[in-house]
């Protein structure tokens, strides 16, 4: 079992975590995640750590309450164990040592990316960061970032926070003012990271992606995260989750990302129908 040591609201329908995880505080690094179970015998659901503390032994997570397992978790409270909490899983992030390095995080996209970020400031590389949301109560992490990186941009839908616009509005304002990465690290929704490698791939600038298919064991043994990168089948969960954005096959990755939209939603229904009537 796992204690809950803190518990924070990031906005309405996203959450931090501060797990008791011994094991997994002492072998994780950035680009890695966790699979757990809230309660014995839930779902398996993935999780990227954000962060980490070797010395205190707790974990962070990150999470959008966006259906049933998300809920079961949000609603644990402080001193509340966790049942499983399986990791650290994934390969670690390669973080090239580079000069300048432009991270782009969209909505929870940020928790994956912050790890990344404080690791190549820590090494000496300049990092500016894109954060994007819907409206600026879904921009997560400012406080964390502005302590780590030199320049933070901010990317809203309706203008509530920095540019009225998407993150991509953002890139493409830095590269036309001459700004220079050796590196764009892009964290979010599908969409947004094929379509800042749409942008980055024609100037050559490498891009690295974090991809987040549907897991269930997290040990490259049920496919069920199969994705392809330069024309070959890989599986998220041993061989990545970040990738060379450039040889992603994105269209497949959505296709396959609601492949089981139906069957969530019918779930969701029924145990939400099972509660009501116990
Ligand atoms: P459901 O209603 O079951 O599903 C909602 C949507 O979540 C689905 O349409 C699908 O896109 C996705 N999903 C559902 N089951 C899985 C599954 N087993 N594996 C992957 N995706 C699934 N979310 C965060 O909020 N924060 C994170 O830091 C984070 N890190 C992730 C890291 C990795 C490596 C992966 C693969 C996914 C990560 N996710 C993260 C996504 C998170 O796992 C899903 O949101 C969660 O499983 C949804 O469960 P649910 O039952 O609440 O929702
Ligand atoms: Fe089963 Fe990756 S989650 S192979
Ligand atoms: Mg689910």
């Amino acid at each position: 079992m796992y204690q809950i040591i803190a518990k924070q609201k990031l906005n309405h329908i996203v959450e931090k975590m501060v797990i008791h995880a011994p094991y997994v505080a002492r072998k994780c690094e950035p680009g890695q995640f966790i699979i757990l179970c809230a309660n014995e015998g839930d779902e398996r659901i993935p999780l990227t750590i954000q962060d980490y503390d070797r010395e205190a032994e707790t974990v962070s997570i990150i999470y959008q309450v966006v259906g049933y397992s998300t809920k079961k978790l949000a609603e644990k409270e402080v001193g509340d164990t966790i049942a499983h909490f399986a990791g650290p899983l994934g390969v670690p992030a390669t973080l090239h040592a580079q000069k300048r390095v432009l991270g782009i995080g969209g909505g929870v996209g940020a928790a994956p990316l912050y790890p990344q970020i404080k690791a190549l400031q820590e090494q000496g590389v300049s990092c500016d960061v894109i954060l994007g949301g819907r409206d600026k109560d879904y921009v997560i992490l400012q406080d964390e970032f502005e302590g780590i990186c030199e320049h933070l941009y901010f990317a809203t839908n309706d203008g509530s926070l920095g540019t009225n616009g998407f993150v991509t509005d953002v890139l493409n304002q830095l590269l036309a003012a001459g700004h220079v990465y050796d590196e764009v690290i892009a964290i979010g929704p599908l969409p947004m990271m094929k379509a800042v490698v749409g942008i980055t791939k024609p100037l050559e600038i490498p891009t690295m992606v974090s991809l987040n298919p549907i897991m269930i064991d997290g040990t490259g043994m049920c496919g069920g995260c199969r994705v392809t990168v330069g024309g070959k089948t890989k599986f998220a969960c041993v061989d990545g989750p970040d990738f060379d954005g450039f040889l992603v096959d994105f269209d497949e990755a959505m296709r396959r990302q609601t492949m089981y939209k139906k069957q969530e939603e019918h779930i969701c229904r029924m145990k939400r129908g099972g509660e009501n009537h116990a």
